[in-house]
């Protein structure tokens, strides 16, 4: 009544637009927008009249309107770098062909001292790593031709697993996975998603130095349209200013030689091609945890 009356707030006798918390009977608060205004009689206060605006609603519209831009303003940015990518890869494909046929050429026709042949691999095993960067590049930038079919994401999460647990990074990590037996066929480029997987689960054993609990599980969304992936590992997680960058290509927080930087920019384009959504968050205890989303079905 203070402020009602008070020339600050809209003019004596008038608040306008003043935003209050109530308490809900829930003991939830509720954000409310206030006008009132004081009725006078002759000079004399005779009543008051208030308009409570239930907030919720607005802002929880504007905060999902926020979240839709940037978004979208992250799809731009690595629509551009992939493009961006590509055409770098498109650059470098043939001069390293070239490079690769001529040392083997090399190898295969000339008679070479001990030291030359050992310099010869070094060149091709060096350029066999810009060629898998390169097919690594083009795959993130979706050069490449997509083949879809249905398949069963427990069975390839299973068949990574597989390939993976047997190196010796994995020798001290506990695996545990909770695969739903309720999940359908999911329409997809099982390569690309192996792909997906396999960078994801990698990235994860890093991580944690080869020491720690890997949890993988699948589950079925509540409205039974997509499938859920949840990836998650006990190491350090990933710092607040490194999170926003990581689906970056070429950004990586690994020593020279160690990281590329493109496995988590790969597995953004691949599952964006799968209309689904990947997320990172860090596990409030420890560690981080990558989500997928697949729709069953993409149009
Ligand atoms: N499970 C994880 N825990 C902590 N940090 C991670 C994890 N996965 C990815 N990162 C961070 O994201 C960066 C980018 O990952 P990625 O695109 O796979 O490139 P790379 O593994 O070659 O560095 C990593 O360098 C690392 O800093
Ligand atoms: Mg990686």
């Amino acid at each position: 009544m203070k402020k009602l009356r008070s020339e600050e707030y809209g003019g004596k006798g008038k608040l306008k637009e003043y935003h209050v918390e109530v308490l809900g009977k829930q003991g939830d608060r509720i954000p409310i927008s206030l006008y009132a205004s004081i009725i006078y009689e002759g000079g004399q206060e005779v009543g008051s009249i208030g308009f409570f605006h239930d907030m919720r609603l607005r802002l929880r519209l504007k905060k999902e309107l926020d979240s839709a831009q940037s978004q979208l303003l992250q799809n731009e940015k690595m629509a551009s770098l992939g493009k961006l990518a590509a055409g770098v890869a498109h650059q470098l494909n043939n001069p390293l062909g070239g490079i690769m046929l001529y040392s083997r050429l090399i190898q295969e026709e000339y008679e070479l001292s001990d030291p030359a042949k050992a310099d010869l691999s070094r060149i091709l095993r060096d350029a066999e790593r810009c060629r898998d960067t390169v097919k690594e590049l083009l795959v993130f930038a979706r050069q490449t031709r997509q083949e879809k079919q249905f398949h069963d994401i427990n069975k390839a999460l299973s068949r990574t697993l597989f390939l993976l647990e047997k190196q010796v990074l994995f020798q001290n990590i506990l695996i545990e996975t909770r695969l739903s037996a309720d999940i359908p066929l999911v329409l997809g480029d099982i390569q690309q998603l192996n792909h997906v997987f396999m960078n994801i689960i990698l990235n994860a054993a890093q991580a944690m130095d080869g020491r720690g609990k890997l949890t993988i599980s699948t589950d079925l969304s509540p409205d039974g349209q997509k499938v859920i992936i949840e990836i998650s590992d006990t190491g350090p997680g990933i710092p607040e200013d490194v999170l926003p960058h990581v689906f970056e290509p070429f950004y990586t927080t690994k020593e020279e030689g160690k990281g590329t930087g493109l496995g988590l920019s790969l597995a953004y384009g691949i599952v964006e091609s799968h209309q689904g959504l990947i997320m990172v968050k860090n596990n409030p205890d420890q560690g981080s945890v990558f989500v997928i989303e697949l729709p069953i079905n993409p149009s």
